[in-house]
């Protein structure tokens, strides 16, 4: 059973998930505004990973016995000068997030919450993946700088980036149980 407390702090992390969801949808929509469809569908990918990274939270609060709350999400920007300010700001975005992440495990450490603890284990992990990745995609669009071609490129490699649910992870839980 999940404290209060506990409970109180992963459905606002949750909202922070949704929130980086938010981000990435509206950057991926900025980009497609500017006819960079690689650099937009790879933002597609990573708003629809961020929605299921506040799924996967919420369905474990409920699980534990706590109740999953769907908080009011921040509306993001919508506008970014180029793609190198838009990359920027997800490295930012992804060290953030990290630091939350890193909050919450203390959370659940100062709760003694076992269960909780080792159920963060996989955002703590996720999140070295998460800033490994928007760590090389910022170095791709710092190189290309402003040469149009080496963005092109650019925009054109990370147009082959797929998207995958998570180990265990069920997206329609509902419907297989009918
Ligand atoms: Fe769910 Fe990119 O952190």
């Amino acid at each position: 059973m999940l404290s209060e407390k506990m409970n109180e702090a992963l459905n606002v992390q949750a909202n922070r998930e949704l929130y980086s969801s938010y981000l990435y949808l509206s950057m991926s929509y900025y980009f497609e505004s500017v006819n960079m469809l690689g650099f937009a569908s790879w933002m597609r990918v990573q708003a629809g990973e961020e929605l299921v990274h506040a799924m996967k939270m919420l369905d474990y609060v409920v699980s534990a016995g706590g109740r999953a709350r769907v908080l009011a999400v921040e509306g993001p920007r919508v506008f970014w000068a180029s793609p190198k300010e838009a990359f920027g700001q997800v490295w930012d975005h992804e060290r953030a997030v990290t630091g939350l992440i890193h909050s919450l495990v203390g959370v659940a450490e100062a709760e003694k919450d076992e269960a909780t603890r080792s159920f963060l284990q996989w955002y703590v992990d996720e999140q070295v993946e998460e800033e490994e990745s928007s760590d090389s995609v910022l170095k791709l669009v710092l190189a290309a700088g402003d040469d149009d071609a080496a963005l092109l490129a650019a925009d054109r490699e990370l147009g082959h980036r797929s998207f995958k649910f998570p180990r265990g992870f069920e997206m329609f839980p509902y419907a297989s149980a009918q």
